[in-house]
């Protein structure tokens, strides 16, 4: 009886263990990003008969951090870029955006994200808060193509007035 009580506390610690990991590792989901500045927009694919992964509505947001960055190339630490990915939904004369794909996004954080430029990477499936999340791998394939902007800090978009 003992050992069994011994076990389930043991596994109750180990859970709450790596409950408090977990959360250290994620990245939060931009609530309110709408409202930020919104840099860039525009639609891929919207031809294609069988729209590929990345096709359709693409906004760029970004938060004042963020926009700080896009004014002097640096991003300071809290800058929260999102790329908000949406169907572009083609009737006569139209192309509007339909429903939302995806949200990724990057935060810079330089003491926790060293080995990503100081970003961490993080992507949402459709409107969810929750479902989609990267694992380790994934968020270091979207570094790896982001690196190629290292003059930029890792950023591909500019801000245009
Ligand atoms: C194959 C290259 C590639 C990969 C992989 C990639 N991205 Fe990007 N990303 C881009 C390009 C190119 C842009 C700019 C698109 C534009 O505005 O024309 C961009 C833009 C962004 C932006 C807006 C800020 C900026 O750099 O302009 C965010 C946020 C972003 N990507 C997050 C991610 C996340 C999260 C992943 C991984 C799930 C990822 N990216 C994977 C190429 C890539």
């Amino acid at each position: 009886m003992k050992t069994y009580l011994v076990v389930i506390l043991l596994a109750a610690v180990c859970s709450a263990f790596v409950a408090v990991n977990n959360a250290a590792d994620q990245i939060p989901y931009p609530e309110g990003y709408h409202k930020w500045t919104n840099t860039r927009t525009f639609i891929t694919g919207y031809e294609n008969k069988e729209p590929k992964k990345g096709d359709g509505f693409h906004d760029t947001y970004a938060n004042d951090r963020a926009m700080i960055g896009y004014q002097t190339g640096h991003f300071p630490d809290g800058a929260i870029l999102v790329f908000d990915v949406r169907t572009a939904v083609t009737t006569e004369g139209t192309i509007a955006p339909g429903t939302r794909k995806h949200v990724d996004l990057m935060l810079k954080d330089s003491a926790r994200f060293k080995d990503t430029g100081g970003w961490g990477f993080e992507e949402f499936t459709g409107d969810s808060r929750t479902e989609g999340r990267l694992s380790g791998e994934r968020q270091k394939n979207c570094f790896n193509c982001h690196a190629g902007k290292k003059q930029t800090d890792f950023v591909f978009s500019q801000f245009k007035e």
